[in-house]
């Protein structure tokens, strides 16, 4: 764990530079808008641990698969995000003498981003090597409102000199992937321009063919005047600059301001991208800066508006769910149902920014309560766009008649995933699909999608499920063999409990999402089945048959649910026992010793538990709990939020905020030793269930909303916001009391502690504790 990052309620503060976790900061501070952004580099040359990393949404690569044996049914490529044109980079020049900090003197350093208003700050003063020094003060974000757009502002102050100091804003082309399997480039140039102040890239991506179109647009001021200034334009190849060189003052400061934009061919003609990047260039310097950041500020306050979680009395816990809540954010707007949530989101390359099973797991019901439900549905509607692609990769594996099986890992719908044991083992995935379109229908009622997209999922994830099973003769029960369970430190089992009991859950549910939509809307159902070719009465009737017969492996002495069959062979004994310094024991202990040890990286009986509450008591949740936590590692970034969350169920409220701590501080203190690769992304949703859910209690049933909350010790208060069904609420649990405030015009009817309760439309009531 690293504690060098200041703790603070709206802003990640790093005093002093840190060079030797440079790239952890780097990953801290990113910034984005849904529709591109990078991580917390700095503008100037930096020759120190840096990786620059610049990515735009939904453009990849499909770079070679790497493995050691072939297997069948292997997909070709791994789709990458891709690290794109560095839009950000001003060089300084001082008479022949750079700056860059990993060889100068600093003091006085300061970067910080600001959460609130969201923008990325970096104040120094720093000495070169000839005793020169000066101050520079530099802001920069991606704008939300104009979501191709980025900019900022750079000031340099001569403290000790006068000089002519050469400035030298560019976009740079010419960049690699640090995640690339056989370090090829992954970008052509097209074209490139320059003219004064401005300057436009367009590459291509090889394979792919997405064409991007980066442009830039600079202006000066000294002394806060705008000045007129002679620039150079420099060309190399995938990469353009201007070259600006100005008779500095001491004590004057010169600000560079730099526009820039990122246009993809996911929504401009590639004949004219330039052009339009020309336009947009124009567009955002008629604003200009100021009103830029402006307009930032006030898209940020709606956003904090809606979906804020305010704790009082705990900077560090409360500065957790903010840096969370912001980088979700950054990361997804919902804006464009081709997009998704890639791991790592726009704060590095690993993972290959694809989309896997963390989106419906985690992430959707974070969107679904804090968003417009179109973001949530957009989620949804982008895997019912990629059906056809899950139906052709069920086919590879030789499954047939419309059964599908969602990727692992995926950009386009097509596998990416390429290690036997999750491609073709890890199949809980195509579950969590289905439960997601369950959770989308219950929190906001929207029983259309069922009718117009979500039965034709839930059929065709049953399909796969039907074929998947084998009746058992020995145990006159269907059972699943060969199977990787979410516990990833356990592979090729049979019989997980998880992905049974999700299997044999998803046929329940399209049983009864079958009768809903016949009853809402007969003749898209009538379609459906033809396009389908459902064979209505037969399809179902298996179905319910392997729901009702499925293999559940429990051991009923101790009265816990079994991970897999013969999990208690295993010499079982709590992760206390692990040597100190064999921890994570991922970067330990060889895989061997993994698969034989009874070590869980993350929930999997219990991620169960969590899905499907409803259907079991408070006291199994406990035996089980106890029963697995202790053996668990929490070597997944999707595991101490789903602890969190039951630990507060089960009032073990140490328990809950020790996982709630290192969910939601997991890359601020660096726990997993990995923030330099980038941030958890998907798994800061789970920090936000872990509030909600976890100490706020709600839970979305059949018979509606409801509230347990408490406040952890040491806290004065929580407040969070959620949206639900047109309301918007917000729950604020103090030590005594709880208080529903409702913003919206019309009553809200919910249960707090047990107690049913109406709130009157822009009110508020109070329950006592
Ligand atoms: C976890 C998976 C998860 C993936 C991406 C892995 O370490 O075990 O469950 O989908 O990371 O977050």
């Amino acid at each position: 764990m690293k504690h060098y990052l200041q703790h603070d309620p709206w802003c990640i503060v790093e005093t002093d530079f840190h060079r030797e976790f440079n790239e952890i900061t780097e990953s801290v501070m990113s910034l984005g808008n849904g529709r591109h952004g990078g991580r917390g580099s700095f503008e100037e040359k930096f020759s120190g641990k840096t990786l620059q990393g610049n990515y735009v949404a939904g453009v990849y690569y499909p770079d070679k698969t790497r493995v050691g044996w072939w297997k069948n049914g292997y997909p070709e490529y791994f789709a990458k995000v891709l690290n794109a044109a560095n839009w950000i980079g001003i060089d300084i020049d001082i008479e022949y003498e750079s700056l860059d900090l990993n060889t100068c003197q600093v003091r006085d350093f300061r970067r910080v981003l600001n959460m609130q208003e969201g923008y990325l700050e970096r104040q120094f003063v720093a000495t070169l090597k000839s005793g020169k020094s000066l101050k520079v003060s530099a802001k920069r974000f991606c704008s939300i409102v104009d979501d191709e757009a980025g900019a900022i502002r750079y000031a340099i102050t001569p403290l000790n000199f006068d000089a002519r100091i050469t400035i030298t804003p560019y976009i740079d082309g010419a960049i690699r992937n640090r995640d690339a399997n056989y370090d090829e480039t992954f970008w052509d140039e097209v074209r490139k321009e320059t003219a004064y102040g401005e300057a436009y890239i367009e590459l291509r991506t090889r394979k792919t063919g997405f064409h991007v179109a980066t442009g830039m647009c600079v202006s000066v001021e000294q002394d806060g005047a705008k000045i007129d200034y002679q620039s150079q334009p420099i060309k190399y190849e995938k990469y353009v600059a201007n070259r600006i060189s100005l008779d500095c003052r001491q004590g004057q400061e010169t600000a560079i301001y730099k526009y820039a934009v990122n246009l993809s061919s996911l929504n401009y003609d590639p004949d004219t991208i330039i052009q339009k990047a020309h336009q947009s260039i124009q567009h955002i310097t008629r604003k200009g800066f100021d009103k830029m950041l402006f307009e930032q500020k006030q898209a940020w306050a709606d956003k904090w508006k809606m979906a804020d979680i305010v704790i009082d009395g705990d900077v560090a816990a409360q500065q957790g769910i903010r840096f969370n809540i912001f980088q979700l954010n950054q990361t997804y707007t919902g804006e464009d149902e081709r997009l998704n949530i890639g791991p790592k989101g726009f704060t590095g390359e690993k993972y290959g920014g694809s989309t896997y099973w963390d989106t419906e797991a985690y992430c959707l019901p974070f969107y679904l309560a804090t968003a417009d439900q179109k973001v949530a549905r957009n989620l949804l509607i982008y895997r019912y766009k990629q059906l056809g692609k899950a139906i052709e990769n069920a086919q590879k594996l030789g499954f047939r008649a419309g059964a599908a099986l969602y990727p692992m890992v995926t950009m386009n719908g097509e596998e990416c995933h390429n290690e036997w044991e999750i491609t073709f083992e890890e199949i809980h995935r195509n579950g969590a699909i289905a439960y997601a379109i369950y959770n989308y229908v219950r929190y906001t009622g929207d029983e259309q999608y069922l009718a117009n997209y979500g039965l034709e999922v839930l059929i065709a994830i049953s399909r796969f499920w039907t074929q998947r099973v084998n009746w058992s003769e020995a145990k006159e029960q269907y059972v699943m063999l060969g199977v990787t369970g979410p516990n990833e430190y356990e592979n090729n089992v049979n019989n997980n409990w998880y992905t049974n009991y999700l299997a044999a859950w998803t046929r329940r549910y399209t049983i009864e999402a079958v009768a809903t939509v016949k009853a809402l809307a007969p003749d898209k159902y009538a379609d459906l089945i033809d396009r389908i070719h459902f064979r209505e009465e037969k399809e179902l009737a298996t179905a319910g048959q392997i729901a009702e017969k499925m293999f559940l492996p429990q051991d009923e002495k101790r009265g816990v649910l079994l991970q897999q069959e013969g999990f208690l062979d295993k010499d079982l004994m709590p992760v206390s026992d692990i040597p100190k310094g064999q921890r994570p024991i991922n970067q330990h202990w060889s895989w061997d010793r993994i698969l034989r040890s009874c070590f869980i990286k993350q929930a999997d009986v219990l991620q169960g538990l969590y899905f499907f509450e409803d259907e079991f008591d408070t006291e199994t949740l406990k035996r089980n709990f106890d029963f697995y936590e202790p053996m668990t590692v929490h070597e997944s970034s999707l595991s101490p939020c789903v602890h969190s969350i039951q630990a507060s169920k089960l009032g073990m409220v140490d328990k809950a905020y020790e996982m709630y701590l290192r969910t939601a501080r997991l890359d601020l203190d660096d726990y997993n030793n990995d923030t330099e690769d980038g941030c958890h992304i998907t798994s800061m949703a789970g920090t936000w269930l872990a509030v909600v859910q976890g100490f706020g209690g709600m839970r979305v049933t059949e018979e509606g909303l409801s509230f347990r909350p408490y406040c952890p010790a040491g806290w004065q208060s929580l407040a969070f916001k959620i949206r639900y069904r047109g309301a918007l609420l917000q729950i604020t649990t103090t030590q005594q009391d709880v208080t529903v405030q409702n913003f919206s015009d019309a009553p809200i009817t919910l249960s707090v502690l047990g107690q049913t309760i109406t709130v009157a439309g822009e009110s508020r009531q109070t329950v006592g504790i």
